[in-house]
């Protein structure tokens, strides 16, 4: 993948290329989205539009695109996971974000209590119900309450920043 420039400026109406750069500069997580549709097959994709909403009620979002082949799955059904990925999911988070990929059949998982998808290995897991899901432009915004959430401390966080993926780096 080619460096994005270093600087640009983005104003409304221009080039969406550019304001993807400007908003690629936020680093996050990575997570898998999972939920098991209503014909019983398991449907999930990568996602880094994560993030915490409300702690009483325990609440978080993640946006998924109206156009993503998973996006009916997920807002229709009444639970679903969100699986925060470690440095060595790297591939389950390409897996994931992939047309055409065995993505269940490729990666170990399991139905959590609420009925949704684990990956095995993961770094944190969240189970939800399904809250909300606002309209956001080209998005739907899912929310989605907390009914459990489980990690582990000693793994290492994979992290997305500038379209590139990275890992926590300690002087
Ligand atoms: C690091 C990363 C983060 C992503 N974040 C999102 C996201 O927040 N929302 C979304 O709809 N797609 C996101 N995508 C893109 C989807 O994972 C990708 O389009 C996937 O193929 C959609 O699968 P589906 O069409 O089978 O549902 C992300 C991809 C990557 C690599």
């Amino acid at each position: 993948m080619a460096d994005q420039p270093t600087t640009g400026e983005y104003r409304s109406g221009h080039d969406p290329r550019t304001l993807r750069d400007a908003l690629g500069c936020f680093a996050t997580g990575v997570t898998v989205v999972t939920c098991l549709g209503a014909d019983g097959n398991p449907a999930g994709l990568t996602v880094n539009s994560f993030t915490s909403v409300s702690l009483d009620p325990p609440l978080l979002l993640v946006c998924l695109h109206k156009m993503a082949a998973s996006a009916t799955a997920l807002t229709e059904a009444s639970h679903f996971a969100v699986n925060v990925l470690q440095t060595g999911q790297q591939p389950a988070s390409i897996r994931f974000a992939t047309r055409d990929e065995d993505r269940f059949g490729a990666t170990p998982w399991a139905c959590g209590e609420a009925g949704a998808p684990i990956l095995e290995d993961s770094l944190g897991v969240f189970e939800c119900e399904r809250y909300a899901v606002h309209n956001g432009g080209d998005h739907h915004i899912l929310i989605g309450q907390v009914v459990k959430a489980s990690f582990d401390g000693s793994l290492d966080p994979l992290l997305f920043f500038r379209g590139r993926y990275r890992r926590l780096h300690f002087d």
